[in-house]
C-alpha cells in the first residue's frame, strides 16, 4: 500500500493506493461506526462494484445507501446535481452525512460539487475507478458540473477527506478509457517532469498491457505531482495549478463543441496538448523535436493529435473566449516552453491561435 498526504492544515487528507482494496475490510477507511454514508456511482460501476463496498463498509457497521446515476459525462449537468439533492432532502440526509463517488471523473466532480453546497457542506470520499480519475481528478478538490455553453463553468473548490484508489479497478475499463487516463498522465509529464516523460516514453507498453508494478509507480508520481502542486496553489490563484491545465483551453473547447459526446475528456485533452505545443512552436517558444517527442507518445497511447475534423478555428475560439483563464476577452494559454515546463502566455494573438489549429489539422 502508497500513501501520500496532501497538505493543506486542517483539510490535509491521505491518498491510498493499493491492489486489492475492495477485497476485504481491514485497510483504512476514514469513517466511524454508525456513520451515515451515501455511495453516488452510476449504471456501469455500480453493477460491478457497488456490493462489494457497501458491503465492506456494512461489516465495518456504517450505515450504507446508495444512489445510482445515469452514465456519461453529459449527465455531469444541473439536472442529475437535482438529483443528488432530491435524494439526501428526501431521506433528510443531515450534515454529518458523508457521500462516496465511486466512479470515474464525472462521478467525482458531481458528487463532490453536491457535497460542496449541500446544506452548506459535508464531507465526502473519493474512490476514483478510471485511470484518469485516479491519477488527477480525484485529488485536489476541484469539483463541478458542466454548462451547455462551456465545461466544468460551475462548481467549486471542495477537498475530500480521502482518495482511495484500487488498483484492481482497472481491470474493467476499456481501452479507449484507459487512454483517455493516458492523456492525463502524459500531461503531467510536459508540464512537469522531463524524467517522468522519459520514464513513459520506456515504460508505456507495460502501462497499457497493465503491469501492476508500472502502474503503481505511473499512479504515485501523478499523485505526488498533483499533491504537491494542490498544496502550493489549492485555489489557483498563484499561477502554479495552472501548469495542469495544459492542453485543457483547446480541450475543453472541443468537449464543448461536441456537446459532451463522442469524444473523452482524456481524447480531448490529448488534441488539445498537442494543439498547445504546436501554438509554443509558432510563438518560437518549443522545439520541432519535442513537439515530436510528444505527438509519438500520444499515438501509442492510442490518442488523436488533432481536433476533431469539423471544428473550424472559429469554434475554438467561441468556447475558449469563455475559458476560466480569459479575462477581459484576452485569451491565457499554458504552453510548453521544454519538456517538463511550461508558462502562461498572456493575451495569445488570436490569428496565432487560428494558424495553430491550421497547422495542427495538416
Ligand atoms: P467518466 O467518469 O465518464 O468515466 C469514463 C467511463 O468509464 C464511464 O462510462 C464510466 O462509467 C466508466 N467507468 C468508470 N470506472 C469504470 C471501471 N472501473 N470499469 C468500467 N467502466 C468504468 O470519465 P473520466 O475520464 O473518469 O473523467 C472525466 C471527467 O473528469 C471530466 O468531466 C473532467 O472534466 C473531469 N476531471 C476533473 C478533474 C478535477 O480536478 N476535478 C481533473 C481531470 C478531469
Ligand atoms: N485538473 C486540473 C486541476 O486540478 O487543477
Amino acid at each position: 500500500m502508497e500513501k501520500i498526504i496532501v497538505k493543506l492544515q486542517q483539510r490535509s487528507y491521505p491518498v491510498i493506493i493499493s491492489e486489492k482494496l475492495f477485497d476485504d475490510d481491514s485497510y483504512f477507511w476514514p469513517l466511524s461506526v454508525g456513520d451515515k454514508v451515501v455511495f453516488i456511482t452510476n449504471d456501469r460501476v455500480a453493477p460491478i462494484y457497488l456490493n462489494i463496498l457497501s458491503n465492506i463498509l456494512d461489516n465495518l457497521g456504517m450505515i450504507t445507501d446508495q444512489l445510482i446515476l445515469p452514465d456519461g459525462e453529459k449527465n455531469k449537468s444541473l439536472i442529475t446535481l437535482n438529483t443528488i439533492f432530491n435524494k439526501l432532502l428526501q431521506q433528510n440526509y443531515d450534515r454529518s452525512t458523508v457521500l462516496i463517488a465511486l466512479g470515474g471523473g464525472v462521478i467525482g466532480d458531481i458528487t463532490g460539487f453536491a457535497a460542496a453546497i449541500y446544506k452548506r457542506g459535508i464531507r465526502f470520499i473519493q474512490i476514483p475507478t478510471t485511470l484518469l480519475a485516479q491519477v488527477d481528478a480525484s485529488i485536489g478538490g476541484k469539483t463541478g458540473i458542466n454548462h451547455i455553453l462551456g465545461k466544468n463553468m460551475i462548481g467549486a473548490f471542495h477537498q475530500p477527506i480521502a482518495v482511495m484508489i484500487n488498483l484492481d479497478v482497472l481491470h474493467t475499463l476499456t481501452m479507449k478509457e484507459f487512454s483517455s487516463g493516458l492523456a492525463e498522465i502524459i500531461k503531467y509529464a510536459v508540464s512537469l517532469d522531463s524524467d517522468f516523460f522519459s520514464w513513459l516514453e520506456f515504460h508505456l507498453d507495460d502501462l497499457l498491457n497493465l503491469n501492476s508494478s508500472s502502474l503503481t509507480y505511473c499512479i504515485r508520481r501523478c499523485c505526488e505531482l498533483k499533491a504537491s502542486v494542490v498544496s502550493i496553489d489549492e485555489y489557483d490563484q498563484k499561477g502554479i495549478r495552472s501548469s495542469l491545465n495544459l492542453g485543457h483551453t483547446y480541450g475543453h473547447a472541443i468537449e464543448s463543441y461536441l456537446g459532451y459526446t463522442r469524444w473523452s475528456h482524456g481524447e480531448a485533452v490529448a488534441a488539445g496538448i498537442m494543439l498547445a505545443a504546436t501554438t509554443a512552436l509558432r510563438l518560437n517558444q518549443f522545439s520541432h523535436n519535442d513537439v515530436k517527442r510528444i505527438k509519438l507518445l500520444l499515438m501509442r497511447a492510442n490518442l488523436p493529435i488533432r481536433g476533431p475534423k469539423e471544428m473550424t478555428p472559429g469554434s475554438y475560439l467561441d468556447y475558449m473566449i469563455r475559458d476560466k483563464k480569459t479575462i477581459l476577452g484576452q485569451i491565457n494559454l499554458v504552453l510548453p516552453v521544454a519538456i517538463g515546463h511550461v508558462k502562461t502566455f498572456f493575451n495569445v494573438n488570436h490569428e496565432l491561435i487560428f494558424s495553430s489549429i491550421e497547422d495542427t489539422n495538416n
